[in-house]
């Protein structure tokens, strides 16, 4: 109920007169999407300007009531259909990311606590710019492919890679942060990925050719050069040698690499037998992901 005790009904396909919006002079109706119910999402239509937006309510189930002032509370809120969705709560952020593309259209759910000052709980930009590469298809052919993530994160490049259809998808951090990771990914219950402990070091793990991965993502893992030897030897092991490709993305914006540290990290490569090859992210991401701080390298065994 809103602070002056009155409430909005919001019923799941069925049209809302919204009359009660503080932010409208006049009453709109409302169209509520009925699919994006289960994570407590909305696509509201307004039928009178065509225009959407999508709008979060927590914890409101198909014929309950919310807040009235839930209209000033999405006014902070981006477009899904850019960054995310963010919505202020109990100092924390949840994101909402929209799949589109070779992904269609699913919403994955994430919790992000901006108060953590590690900035371990959160999503990268490297990371988002990851999933949108991923969710544009850009030639990956992900049906039947098996994908790790390194340090996953809120785990986002991993879920949008399972949702891109492929064929096992493990999501992976140390231990310490392994809680936040099974605790996004228990949010989206309709993604199947598989979550692990796996922390990186210099000892080249001997992993079965048929546990090594097509496509091993690692975003935003480049920031410190004293980590380059492990998260290299680690991946190198993971890696399938005939076709096995990694994707590192950086974010110059999160953490400059400097040019010193970025020859380290190719001469490391090419020291160990991975090519490194820089991906031209223009055209390959949408717009409003594209970050001129933001480099992607592809990296493959020497064959
Ligand atoms: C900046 S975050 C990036 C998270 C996510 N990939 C993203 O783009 O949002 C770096 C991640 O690397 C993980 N990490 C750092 N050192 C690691 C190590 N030695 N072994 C495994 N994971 C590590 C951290 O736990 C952290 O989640």
């Amino acid at each position: 109920m809103g602070n002056d005790g009155t409430a909005a009904q919001i019923v799941a396909g069925d049209a809302q007169r919204r009359t009660d919006s503080p932010s409208s002079s006049t009453s709109s109706t409302w169209t509520i999407k009925k699919e994006l119910l289960d994570v407590g999402l909305y696509l509201l239509c307004d039928a009178d300007t065509k225009d959407s937006e999508y709008v979060f309510v927590e914890r409101v189930a198909e014929g309950s009531t919310v807040d009235s002032t839930y209209a000033n509370r999405i006014s902070g809120c981006r477009s899904l259909s850019h960054q995310g969705l963010y919505c202020y709560h109990l100092r924390a952020w949840r994101r909402y990311y929209l799949t589109s593309g070779v992904c269609s259209s699913v919403p994955l759910r994430l919790y992000e606590d901006v108060t953590e000052s590690g900035g371990q709980n959160s999503l990268w930009s490297a990371g988002l710019v990851m999933a949108n590469y991923i969710d544009k298809g850009n030639g990956l052919a992900l049906p039947g492919k098996r994908v790790l993530d390194m340090g996953a994160g809120a785990g986002l490049t991993s879920m949008v890679a399972a949702v891109g259809g492929a064929g096992a998808v493990v999501a992976t951090e140390q231990p310490t942060c392994m809680a936040y990771l099974t605790n996004n990914l228990a949010m989206n219950k309709h993604v199947p990925v598989d979550a692990r402990p796996l922390y990186w070091t210099t000892d080249e793990p001997a992993v079965p050719e048929q546990e090594q991965f097509d496509l091993v993502l690692a975003c935003d893992v480049t920031y410190d050069p004293s980590l380059f030897d492990a998260l290299l030897c680690t991946m190198k092991g993971y890696l399938k040698r005939a076709g096995g490709v990694a994707l590192v993305c950086h974010d110059n914006d999160s953490c400059p690499l400097s040019p010193a540290a970025e020859k380290g990290l190719t001469s490391r490569c090419v020291g160990r037998g991975i090519s490194f090859d820089p991906v031209d992210l223009t055209d390959k991401v949408d717009p409003p992901f594209y970050e001129k701080s933001v480099r992607m390298w592809r990296l493959a065994h020497d064959v």
